[in-house]
């Protein structure tokens, strides 16, 4: 059987983490988050305490090692080795995040680094350029998109849940800019490929959107396994 690449892109609380490692689940496939490697990135800038400007990030990514362990309990994120996964969701990493993933540097060498790991397929993978430029081939390319209120309250519920208490303005102003920031950017911004499918998720639970990719994803594995 044939393992293929699932692309999933989208703005900040599109639902694609939750939806994405259901579908990995369910497919038995793994679940790769990109966004928590711009994020280890950014963690690490922000412990070392140097002034934010393209050569002293170029300097620091060489120095550092970024990689992702995957357990039944879910995807652990390592910065040279230590377990930053619950490090990475901070709200001054969150602040951050946008400016360092636009710098060319940081691109590329993630754009490699997650283009070796999903190279041999049986991969769901989310972030914001997988199926323009991590994974044009994709076999199958999900672009999900929600209403900014609904991404607003889901991202507040989410905090909540860890104890972070910010207000709904606080966070709707904050995902208003990283979707300018990140949708603007020179290199690779965020935008659906050609041969995307678009879901729009403002009305759709998690299951309904979960259900919707698997049938999606189970006949494109058909497809390509009866070639
Ligand atoms: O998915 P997330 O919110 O954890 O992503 C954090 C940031 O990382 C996001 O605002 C932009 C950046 N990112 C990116 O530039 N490219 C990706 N493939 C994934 C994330």
């Amino acid at each position: 059987m044939k393992d293929i690449i699932i692309a999933i892109d989208g703005p900040a609380g599109s639902g694609k983490s939750t939806t994405a490692r259901l579908v990995a689940q369910k497919l038995g496939y793994i679940y790769i988050d990109t966004g928590a490697m711009y994020r280890a990135i950014t963690l690490a800038f922000l412990k070392s305490g140097l002034e934010f400007n393209e050569k002293n990030i170029c300097k620091l990514i060489e120095k550092i090692t970024i990689s992702l362990n995957y357990t039944p309990q879910g995807q652990i994120t390592l910065l040279n080795g230590e377990d930053v996964t619950e490090a990475i969701r901070t709200n001054e990493v969150t602040n951050l995040v946008s400016p360092v993933s636009a710098i060319h540097c940081v691109r590329n060498k993630m754009v490699s680094q997650q283009q070796m790991m999903g190279k041999n397929g049986g991969v769901v993978m989310d972030g914001r350029d997988i199926g323009t430029v991590v994974f044009p081939n994709a076999q199958l390319k999900i672009f999900l998109i929600a209403s900014i209120e609904t991404r607003a309250k889901r991202r507040q519920l989410e905090l909540l849940q860890k104890g972070v208490n910010l207000t709904y303005d606080q966070i709707k102003k904050q995902i208003i800019e990283r979707d300018i920031y990140d949708s603007t950017r020179e290199i690779s911004p965020l935008k659906k490929a050609d041969d995307a499918i678009e879901i729009d998720t403002t009305n759709l639970t998690i299951q309904e959107q979960t259900n919707l990719i698997i049938s999606l994803a189970q006949k494109k594995i058909l497809e390509i396994n009866n070639e």
